[in-house]
């Protein structure tokens, strides 16, 4: 049984059985954990906030180093993470491994960008001045992460770029992951961070807010629901000093265009609906399939579907997705599928319902349906929850792809340079794969959306910007006098 602890000013605190975190494949404990209160939560501000000046007065290479260490040690513990990710989110080892590569991939970019610019030089309109652009850290960053990328989001991509830039770090993690997000606490502990830099704190919803809401918290990044998001917005505008990043759901899709490969269609359709049970934020609930070629697509589509396997990777072979994460995730996606059931305008073509045993599994539910305006077809639902939608021209299917208040993620299939090209400025999206699926976002580029989706500050690469002020610096280098700028006297 893992022992849950916070992990404050360089010290990790007593355990205390305030809740658990459960294997969702065989709902067993997996470890307890402790909650903080107020008082914790403020002290875990408070020793970022300490360490603070003295942080950011290192050398950004040398804060930068820190991260070598700690590629290292997620070489190290690499079999150990996959296993700790597995178990709980029951997700597939394959997609924890490649989870864990995404974290080291973040730390090789920390590493590799503390000796890269952190700013622009500029010209200055007077040739007696010098002027330049340098990003300074905000202070002290909140990040409040979710439990389907318990390694990656919260620990890495938000994390490292912010450590890098001179910030100091308090992190919350999802409750149903808490963890992982310790283990890498521990990581971060024997790579030998200076106390204070990194800190974590463990809790429900509370936690989180009572975090958010401390006046001495600079900015916040956070990934999870959009109705949370949209709170931490609206917290930050009653403060002068609060800045967000906030990285919300989506509806994403992957387009087929007729001229498109077929195989390449399904295969990269497949993986973008089913991966982690339809439980990332980039999953594509909706295929848009060209007319011409949307039986074609269908018919393939649906053999691959007989072959995904749902199951505990941890007991049964070719498992290709695990669990949903809980109970009331698990409702609300048959509530979902519920309200395809009982529409005459979509026509129901999988529904293996819940498996008949221990854990929250769901079998693939798919379906066809005309784009309308249904709430199923426009809500993020977080499973293997996925409509058919034909369309006939290019401009349809840009209309259906940006008909949602969501715009994260969307994979083209085409052969048309044009058709690329058309979708790339016309569909609403914050990533665009094309001749690939929905998912699979890289550390080193930015990752995330619009709309309802994000708020315009990105992750994983992004974060960089979104924890630093930039400020506009000019030198006059005139003796005793100034010529001012616009031809003022
Ligand atoms: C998320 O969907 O919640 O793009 C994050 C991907 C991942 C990150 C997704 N690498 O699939």
């Amino acid at each position: 049984m893992y022992e849950g602890r916070h992990y404050i000013n360089g010290e990790f605190s007593e355990t205390d059985k305030d809740f658990s975190s459960l294997n969702p494949a065989t709902d067993m404990e997996v470890g307890f954990f402790p909650v903080a209160q107020h008082d914790v939560v403020h002290e875990a501000v408070d020793a970022a906030r300490c360490q603070f000046p003295n942080w950011r007065k290192m050398s950004r290479v040398n804060r930068a180093d820190y991260f070598d260490k700690l590629a290292q040690l997620l070489k190290r513990d690499h079999e150990r993470l996959v296993d700790a990710i597995s178990l709980e989110t029951g997700k597939n080892k394959n997609e924890s491994h490649a989870e864990v590569i995404e974290a080291l991939h973040m730390c090789q970019v920390a590493v590799a960008s503390g000796r890269q610019s952190f700013g622009e030089v500029i010209a200055s309109e007077l040739s007696s001045k010098d002027a330049y652009v340098v990003r300074k850290p905000k202070g002290v960053v909140a990040v409040i992460s979710p439990w389907n990328f318990p390694l990656a989001i919260g620990s890495f991509w938000c994390t490292a770029p912010a450590i890098v830039e001179g910030n100091c770090v308090v992190h919350k993690p999802s409750e149903y992951t808490p963890m992982v997000a310790q283990i890498a606490a521990e990581l971060y502990h024997e790579a030998g961070f200076p106390p204070g830099v990194y800190n974590l704190i463990h809790g429900m919803g509370g936690t989180g807010k009572e975090l958010v809401q401390d006046n001495h918290v600079d900015c916040i990044l956070f990934t999870g629901s959009a109705a949370v998001g949209q709170e931490i917005r609206q917290h930050c505008a009653t403060t002068w000093h609060k800045t967000c990043s906030c990285e919300m759901g989506s509806k994403s899709a992957v387009i087929t265009f007729k001229d498109g490969n077929l195989s390449l269609a399904v295969d990269v359709s497949v993986a973008s609906a089913f991966k982690l049970s339809g439980q990332r934020c980039v999953s594509s609930g909706r295929l848009i399939v060209q007319r011409d070629v949307f039986e074609e697509f269908k018919n393939r589509f649906l053999k691959k579907v007989e072959n995904v396997k749902t199951g505990n990777v941890f007991e049964e072979e070719n498992v290709l997705y695990g669990p949903i994460i809980n109970s009331k995730q698990l409702k609300r996606v048959e509530y979902f599928n519920q309200l395809v059931r009982l529409d005459d305008d979509a026509k129901v073509l999988v529904d293996g319902g819940r498996l008949d045993r221990d854990g929250q599994f769901m079998s693939p539910f798919v379906y066809e349906v005309e784009w309308a305006d249904k709430e199923y077809l426009k809500t993020e639902v977080f499973g293997p929850h996925v409509a058919l939608i034909p369309f006939d021209t290019v401009d349809d299917a840009i209309r259906i792809y940006n008909d949602t208040d969501y715009g994260l993620a969307l994979g083209v299939v085409t052969e048309s340079f044009r058709t690329m090209r058309k979708c790339r400025d016309e569909c609403n999206t914050g990533m665009l794969y094309l001749n690939g699926g929905s998912i699979a976002a890289e550390s080193h580029l930015p990752f995330g959306g619009i709309k309802k989706s994000g708020n315009g500050w990105k992750s994983a690469v992004g974060t960089y910007k979104a924890v630093t002020e930039e400020i506009a610096v000019t030198t006059n280098y005139e003796e005793g006098a100034l010529t001012w700028a616009q031809g003022m006297k």
